[in-house]
């Protein structure tokens, strides 16, 4: 794609900068301007957004630094929903280059398009991620994210086209056959879930294939929480580097903010494009730099489905740069906020127990968390699944004991473990189901 063919309406102060060379000050210049010709083709062409601003009494003209943007009103999940299909696109029908959205378990799902400028930027992004990653300009790159209306197999598609790698469209899936072809096209890079990596370690071992001595070099991982356990976990079976990639769908999909190979410690915000805020999730009211809080983010850039101060419900904190200085990093997102379960007045999140679980040696990364009520009492069943060279059937009531034991010193509730046979499990094909909740089953059973 020629990017002169498709000139961004959005301000381009540099005709093509380079984050890495630009100092904070230059950079938050290029964001004001940014932010505000983005909230002003949001309140210009969609109404939901004009409608929320004048109820708030606020108008893009308003906006003279980065910090006015907290004046304006966030907008959620149920915005789009609400909104469902086209709602919130800012440009007409024809100018859209491509649709997707989320699967959504319940409900309708949510819709975002993207004009030939927007895939443009995204594929820059993507790009710039995979190279933060250690790709290069002719590795092989296998793209197990599933590509369809999600955003996770397209978009590395279409960054790791840009980057100049070779892609290899796997998509989820047909595990046995990744692995036949990870082994005949020696791909250096792979993208996918870490969920799904682990479903790929199984096979290379079921298949009687060293992981250690495969091709794969890098690990380009998200779309899901994931612990520093399970990255070591990962590193060390296949002797590849693990980094984390964040994005979501709303706001354009993977890309939004990276980890660096040099230093994983965190996530660097793509900040030309992408405006983060942190705010307390309870208030709605920013925190400084450095305070925990949820997520909430502002497109800048894009041009059919510009985004304002979107609550991505994704717990994190802001810190400063290290590989780019004048972009801020987000720390590894360990949590949603509605993925909390409160078990008797303790508030646990699924990567608590996988950080728990990785803890006992023999312990693998695959485990599931079942909730049900009896009685008053909700409880936590942990099921878990031994490494399969740990398997002895004859020691689970020992090791149940112990996990139940170790989440009781780390998260501080009692729990119940099962232990199973290593295969049991079910196994990730893209983002994993860690919770299955029962307790609104046997409730209304009983009600
Ligand atoms: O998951 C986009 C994506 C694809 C990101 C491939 C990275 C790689 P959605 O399906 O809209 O989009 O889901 C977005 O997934 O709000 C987070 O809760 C979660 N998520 C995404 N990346 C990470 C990550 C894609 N690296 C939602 N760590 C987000 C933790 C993540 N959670």
């Amino acid at each position: 794609m020629n990017a002169t063919v498709y000139t961004p309406a959005y301000p381009h102060p540099e005709a093509i900068h380079d984050i890495a060379v630009l100092s904070r000050d230059e950079l938050m210049f290029i964001q004001l301007e940014r932010m505000k010709w983005s909230l002003r083709h949001a309140y210009d062409n969609v109404a939901l957004y004009r409608n929320r601003c004048i109820e708030a009494g606020v108008h893009p003209d308003d906006l003279c630094s980065l910090s006015d943007l907290a004046r304006f009103p966030t907008t959620t999940k149920a915005d789009l929903r609400d909104t469902y299909p086209f709602g919130m696109f800012a440009v007409p029908q024809e100018r859209l280059a491509r649709i997707h959205g989320s699967s959504g378990t319940t409900g309708k799902p949510i819709v975002v398009g993207y004009t030939h400028a927007d895939l443009d930027m995204w594929a820059g992004i993507v790009g710039r991620s995979i190279r933060a990653a250690g790709g290069r300009p002719g590795m092989k790159l296998h793209n197990a994210y599933g590509y369809g209306l999600f955003t996770g197999g397209l978009g590395m598609h279409l960054g790791a086209e840009r980057m100049g790698c070779t892609v290899i469209p796997m998509s989820g899936g047909m595990t046995e056959r990744q692995v036949q072809l990870i082994e005949d096209f020696k791909p250096q890079i792979i993208t996918v879930t870490p969920s799904y990596m682990l479903a790929l370690l199984d096979e290379f071992r079921r298949q009687g294939l060293d992981p250690r001595a495969s091709s794969i070099k890098y690990g380009i991982f998200g779309a899901e929480p994931w612990t520093n356990s399970m990255r070591e976990e990962i590193e060390q079976a296949f002797d590849m580097h693990a980094v984390d990639i964040y994005g979501l769908s709303e706001v354009v999909g993977p890309g939004v903010a990276q980890e660096f190979i040099e230093t994983k410690d965190g996530l660097h915000f793509w900040e030309d494009h992408f405006y983060p805020e942190i705010i307390n999730p309870e208030t709605g009211v920013p925190v400084t730099d450095g305070e925990p809080g949820e997520l909430v983010i502002t497109s800048l850039s894009k041009e059919a489905f510009p985004i304002v101060r979107y609550r991505t419900r994704d717990l994190t904190r802001l810190l400063p740069g290290t590989m780019v200085p004048a972009v801020r990093r987000i720390e590894k997102i360990m949590a949603r906020s509605d993925d909390m379960i409160i078990l008797r007045g303790v508030n646990i999140f699924p990567t608590q127990v996988e950080a728990a679980l990785l803890h006992c040696k023999w312990c693998s990364a695959h485990f599931q968390i079942e909730l049900t009520h009896h009685g008053r009492m909700d409880n936590m069943t942990i099921h878990v699944e031994p490494r399969p060279e740990a398997w002895n059937p004859a020691e689970t009531s020992h090791r149940s004991r112990e996990i139940i034991k170790t989440i009781k010193n780390t998260i501080g509730v009692s729990v119940q473990v099962s232990v199973k046979e290593p295969g049991m499990i079910p196994r990730s094909n893209g983002k994993v189901t860690r919770v299955i909740d029962n307790r609104a089953k046997a409730s209304s059973i009983l009600a």
